[in-house]
């Protein structure tokens, strides 16, 4: 039996790489499919990156975001589950109860440390390394209603060298990322597939 593809969001704000890598793992994939990328920057690299790979995407702004969480637009595109992939804004409680464990972020450091309001991106780097820390890593967690706060999923650490500069080390982070995040979200996919099939 031929089992429809499960459509995913990727949320994203910047640069856009780990977006890059999802779309490419899941382009002929047989059962997931990027059917929308959110981005709430006009200027966002990861848009041109959904525009060249033929996948829509839907520019979002903060009030709307917030008491709306743009459901019926994420329902129109028949979304059934969402990344996070370097997204800067809170996801608001409609969106929360909307998809019940089917949030997604992910992480450049290892949770609980260095997370919550304000930590994005290079400033995580920059804590980790002001901290002294001799490791680092990704955290790939469902998303509450709390910044970087819900029940973890995968981490993977990474060691912290002393020359070490805030741009060296999300380099690696961003390889741990790349490879960790498209295959955790095929098993949540299969996960999500085998949950449905057994209440069938
Ligand atoms: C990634 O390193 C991701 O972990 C981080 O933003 C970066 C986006 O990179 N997310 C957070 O900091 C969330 N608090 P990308 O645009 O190249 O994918």
């Amino acid at each position: 039996m031929a089992t429809e593809k499960i459509k995913f969001a990727v949320f994203a704000s910047g640069a856009g790489s780990n977006t890059r890598k999802i779309i490419e793992y899941f382009k002929s994939h047989e059962l997931g499919e990027v059917a929308l990328v959110v981005c709430n920057n006009p200027k966002a690299g990861v848009l041109q990156i959904a525009e060249d790979a033929g996948i829509p995407s839907l520019l979002i702004e903060k009030d709307p975001f917030k008491t709306t969480g743009y459901l019926k637009e994420l329902r129109d595109y028949g979304i059934r589950f969402i990344v996070l992939a370097g997204f800067l804004w809170k996801i608001p409680p409609v969106l929360i109860e909307a998809f019940p464990q089917r949030i997604i972020n992910i992480h450049p450091a290892l949770l609980p440390k260095y997370g919550g309001k304000g930590m994005y991106g290079m400033a995580v780097h920059k804590a980790v390394l002001e901290a002294g820390e001799q490791e680092s890593g990704i955290t790939i967690h469902y998303v509450d209603e709390h910044y970087d706060h819900g029940d973890h999923i995968l981490q993977e650490k990474v060691g912290v060298d002393p020359q070490d500069t805030p741009e060296s080390l999300a380099g690696k982070i961003h390889v741990l990322e790349h490879r960790y995040l498209p295959e955790t979200i095929e098993k949540i996919i299969r996960h999500l597939i085998a949950n449905e099939r057994s209440k069938s």
